[in-house]
């Protein structure tokens, strides 16, 4: 089976790593209770330094599916919020549990803490990347549209970090992106690059019509991220245009599907009809992360379950 160490960034997955944890994800959601005692005694650390819903529920759900524990660690209440190193505190949980997923604003803490701990780390969003929504993603993706490969996938707003993910999943996998962007909002140009070296089809453009056009998946997330709170007003006059609504989905194929990672902002960057309606997809996104995390738990720490 598969075995991955970290996953810090989606480049971290190369494109069979994907398709194993996308084919057990679908056993596991097939047979929920197939797997009871995969990670029976086995522990999950789970670092968050902002809020979540649909993370901190997946993983802790996640871990009591598969027979193990996970522990919610507020990253305040956590000596890490009173000055001791991210280094020592990899290291100390590093005697206690099997895995760490750790929420940050800076895409730094997790990449030191998966230098520093010696088991494996996840990264559950930084402000650069959400590679555990690309799982999500991908699955959902392959549920309605068979394969990846070739399919036309529009991203409308932010280049933020689901959308720096979703760059690299989809030039890992072989999907044509296009991602419409107000200027000055573009995906970071480091993840692009790499994206390229992956022999990524991404198209950026600043015009929403363009990307949307002749799309399978129309896929956006909000305008204002967490951490981005101070620049709201300004977003959201920058943003304007860029909603997924009736008009826009006109131009994706007929039977195009709309995705949101969610939270989402109805009548900023998606409008309810379009949101609520028969193209979206959702709920089924969101229940996939649990699916999809089962398998990449499974993946990353069940060598150590075989002794
Ligand atoms: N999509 C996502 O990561 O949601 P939460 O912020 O609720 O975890
Ligand atoms: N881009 C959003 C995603 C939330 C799941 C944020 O970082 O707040």
């Amino acid at each position: 089976m598969t075995h991955v160490t970290n996953l810090i960034s989606a480049s971290d997955l190369k494109c069979e790593e994907i398709y194993d944890i996308l084919n057990l994800a679908a056993l596991m959601k097939e047979g929920r209770e197939s797997y009871m005692d995969a990670l029976k005694g086995m522990s999950l650390a789970m670092i968050f330094e902002k809020p979540s819903t649909r993370t901190r529920v997946s993983f802790e759900v996640a871990m009591t599916e598969l027979g193990g524990h996970a522990l919610y660690l507020n990253y305040a209440d956590l000596q890490l919020g009173r000055s001791e190193t991210i280094c020592d505190t990899a290291g100390v949980l590093s005697r206690y549990v099997h895995a760490i997923t750790a929420r940050v604003y800076s895409h730094e803490t997790v990449r030191e803490l998966a230098r520093c701990a010696d088991i494996p780390v996840i990264n559950a969003l930084s402000d650069m990347e959400h590679p555990c929504q690309l799982l999500a993603d991908l699955l959902t993706i392959r549920e309605r549209k068979g394969d990846l490969e070739g399919l036309r996938i529009a991203w409308i707003g932010d280049g933020n970090n689901v959308c720096n993910s979703l760059i690299l999943g989809s030039a890992i996998t072989g999907m044509n992106l296009a991602v419409a962007c107000p200027a000055g909002y573009e995906p970071d140009a480091r993840v692009v690059a790499r994206a390229n070296e992956l022999g990524s089809k991404v198209l950026i453009t600043n015009d929403p019509v363009e990307a949307a056009s002749g799309a399978d998946v129309l896929y956006t997330d909000v305008w204002v991220s967490m951490g981005d709170e101070g620049e709201e007003e300004k977003r959201l006059r920058d943003f304007s245009g860029f909603q997924i609504n009736s008009d826009l989905l006109s131009h994706a194929k007929s039977d195009c599907i709309v995705l949101h990672c969610l939270p989402a902002h109805r009548g900023q960057e998606i409008s309810a009809k379009v949101l609520d309606g028969e193209h979206s997809v959702v709920l089924d996104q969101a229940e996939n992360r649990l699916h999809a995390q089962k398998a990449l738990l499974m993946t990353m720490i069940s060598r150590q379950c075989d002794g």
